[in-house]
């Protein structure tokens, strides 16, 4: 019976969407979810969560006992678009910059990602997922029926999250959003542990000079041509 759970789990498509910082991702992984009527996971927002927690406790960076344990315990919850934290809505809060560098380094621990390795493998959910992050297609689903590596200049990643703080009525640094972005893609990439790559196997999609509509349409074009039976 166990078995059986298990092979018609492994059925369910993935759809997996990789990339750095502020690349959109997120925005695309949403909108595919939303057609294919999929389940949606954003792994970040657990790191963030995580990353909050640890600011919140005043953990240091290197404690990995306590930083494992805040991740294994995680009191938190998915309510539609809100995430709270202990029955808190912290949705909006654990986008800041603070928490975006805190979940910077809180993934980087090895036992903080073994803590949210099962907790996202949990999300595979009929009739299917799409997800984005890091390591999604690389570690967490490397059965995922497609891969995607999403990019765009670091620039381009820079303006967008710029206009988005603009837009939210918080002041912005250029330079200093563009500096932060290029050293948490480098700790991102070059951590031992589950680092950000693309995989050989993952379709790049560059959004430098590309509208969300027409990312979304190529991410679904792939799918169906993969999967043919999903309209
Ligand atoms: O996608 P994001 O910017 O919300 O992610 C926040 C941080 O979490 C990011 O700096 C790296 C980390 N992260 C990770 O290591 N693995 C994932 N699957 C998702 C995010």
């Amino acid at each position: 019976m166990a078995a059986a759970l298990r092979a018609d789990f492994s059925q369910i498509p993935v759809i997996a969407i990789d990339g750095p910082a502020a690349s959109g991702k997120g925005t695309v992984a949403q909108r595919v979810a939303a057609v294919l009527g999929f389940h949606y996971l954003d792994s970040g927002s657990l790191y963030r969560l995580v990353g909050y927690s640890a600011l919140m406790h005043g953990t240091a960076w290197s404690d990995e006992a306590v930083l494992g344990k805040l991740a294994a315990t995680l009191p938190a919850e998915f309510r539609g678009t809100d995430i709270l934290l202990s029955g808190e809505v912290v949705t909006e809060l654990i986008r800041s910059e603070a928490c975006s560098n805190a979940a910077s380094r809180v993934a980087a621990v090895p036992s903080v990602r073994a803590a949210l390795l099962n907790w996202q493998r949990k999300c595979r959910l009929p009739p299917g997922l799409v997800t984005d992050g890091r390591d999604m297609g690389s570690v967490v689903f490397p059965d995922a029926a497609l891969k995607i590596f999403l990019t765009a200049s670091t620039e381009a990643r820079a303006e967008r999250r710029y206009k988005q703080l603009k837009e939210k009525g918080i002041n912005a640094n250029l330079l200093i959003l563009l500096r932060d972005l290029a050293e948490r893609d480098t700790r991102d990439a070059s951590r031992s542990l589950a680092p950000l790559h693309q995989c050989p196997e993952a379709h790049l999609l560059d959004t430098t000079e590309m509208a969300v509509v027409d990312a979304v349409d190529q991410v679904i074009d792939w799918f169906r041509r993969l999967v043919p039976c999903n309209k």
